[in-house]
């Protein structure tokens, strides 16, 4: 089966970036993925609206890894609402595809980041990434 893994799926898995935990974190994020119970937690800081540091542990497979890998480096330096933007499917692409198999372990990094985020607005702001988001509706265009 390693054979279905694209090149960069394999250097992720193998050599992933952003492994460990920031002890002074801005959010933490931890989600369950539904489909196999891999778990994974993700710890951003933020200053100025900028996720300047993120960092992930999982209990996962090396989908999961190389997906949280590439998800961390794609994010990182970027303002909140650009992160929310980030979706599994965009992750996958940059590692130039998963076997649809695996595609439910890249949602694991993204549902991990979004609580992340969640945590981190409700901590700095009082209000969670639902309120915060419809407020950016309701105001923001
Ligand atoms: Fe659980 Fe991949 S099999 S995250």
């Amino acid at each position: 089966m390693a054979g279905s893994y694209s090149d960069k799926v394999m250097d992720h898995f193998r050599n992933p970036r952003n492994v460990g935990e920031i002890p002074d974190a801005d959010g933490i994020g931890q989600v369950g993925n539904p489909v196999c119970g891999d778990i994974m937690k993700v710890y951003i800081k933020v200053k100025d609206n900028i996720i300047t540091d993120i960092k992930f542990k999982t209990f996962g497979c090396g989908a999961a890894i190389a997906t949280s890998s590439m998800a961390t480096e794609l994010i990182k330096g970027k303002t909140i609402e650009e992160a929310l933007k980030l979706t599994n499917r965009a992750v996958a692409d940059a590692l130039d595809g998963l076997p649809p198999v695996k595609m439910h372990c890249s949602v694991l990094a993204e549902d991990a980041i979004k609580s992340a985020i969640d945590d981190y607005l409700k901590k700095s702001t009082g209000v969670g990434l639902q309120g915060w988001t419809t407020h950016n509706e309701e105001h923001g265009h």
